[in-house]
C-alpha cells in the first residue's frame, strides 16, 4: 500500500490513447459507464480501490477537457499514465518518467512578460503532487523499471527532430516531451485536484522517433496496468 490511497475518494486515471487505458479497462471490476462533459467515464474498483478511467484522446485540448470531466464525475485524485520522447541523455527507450513539474512548450506569451511556457496564473506550468508522484515513482520501480524524475514539457507536437528536443531540454531543463501532462496539471492545479503524471519512454523524439514509437507501443497497455496496480497496493 503506498498511503496515498489509502484513503477514501475516487482515484481517476488517465491515459491519451487507447492503448495506454485498454489493460486498466478490462481489469476494472463492477464497470459502470458515465458521460460528463462529453467524455467517456468507466468507474469501477481495481482490485478493490474505487477508480475512474478515461481515454482523452491525443493532445491538450482533450487532455484539459477530459480531466474536468473526472473532476466533475467526483475524481479525489489523478494519475495520467502514457508515453512519451526522452529528450535529456541517458534515458532510454522503457524507462519510466515521472513529472515533479509540467509546462507547455509550445505556449509563448513572453512579449507580456510571462516566463516561456507558462500560462499565467498557473505557477510554473503544474507542479505534481509529491506524495503521489513519489509512490507512483516507488510503483514503477517495484515493477523493474528504471525510473527519472524531472521536468516534462508538454505540447501539441509529436517531436521527431534532434535539434527541436535539444531545444525543449535546454529552454525547460526537461527530460521527456508528450502532449497532454501539463494541461492536465493545469486543470488539477485550477480545480485543487492532486495529480501525478508517469511516462513510459517510447522514443527519443528524434528522427526515429515514429518508428521507435510504433515498435514499443503495443507494450505499454501491460506496464500501465502493472504499475497502477503497484501504485494501489
Ligand atoms: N509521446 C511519445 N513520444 C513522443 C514524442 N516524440 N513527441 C511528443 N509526444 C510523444
Amino acid at each position: 500500500m503506498t498511503g496515498v490511497t489509502d484513503q477514501t475518494g475516487v482515484l481517476a486515471l488517465l491515459g491519451a490513447m487507447d492503448v495506454e487505458v485498454a489493460a486498466i479497462r478490462a481489469a476494472i471490476a463492477q464497470p459502470r459507464k458515465l458521460q460528463v462533459l462529453g467524455c467517456d467515464i468507466t468507474t469501477g474498483t481495481l482490485d478493490g480501490h474505487p477508480v475512474m478511467l478515461a481515454e482523452s484522446g491525443i493532445g491538450k485540448v482533450n487532455a484539459a477537457l477530459t480531466t474536468a470531466a473526472m473532476a466533475q464525475a467526483g475524481a479525489s485524485s489523478l494519475v495520467f499514465v502514457g508515453v512519451a520522447g526522452a529528450v535529456a541523455p541517458g534515458i532510454k527507450v522503457g524507462d519510466a518518467v515521472v513529472a515533479t513539474s509540467l509546462v507547455q512548450h509550445d505556449v509563448d506569451i513572453t512579449a507580456f512578460g510571462h516566463a516561456p511556457g507558462v500560462i499565467s496564473g498557473v505557477l510554473a506550468g503544474g507542479v505534481a503532487g509529491a506524495a503521489l508522484s513519489d509512490a507512483l515513482a516507488s510503483a514503477a520501480s517495484s515493477i523493474g523499471a528504471t525510473v527519472y524524475r524531472g521536468v516534462v514539457a508538454s505540447g501539441d507536437q509529436f517531436v521527431t527532430s534532434a535539434e527541436r528536443s535539444a531545444a525543449i531540454a535546454a529552454q525547460f531543463d526537461a527530460i521527456a516531451v508528450e502532449m497532454e501532462g501539463a494541461a492536465v496539471a493545469q486543470v488539477c492545479t485550477r480545480l485543487g485536484l492532486p495529480f501525478a503524471v508517469l511516462r513510459w519512454i517510447s522514443d527519443t523524439a528524434d528522427s526515429q522517433a515514429d518508428t521507435d514509437f510504433g515498435q514499443f507501443v503495443h507494450k505499454i497497455a501491460d506496464l500501465d496496468l502493472a504499475v497502477v496496480k503497484q501504485f494501489l497496493g
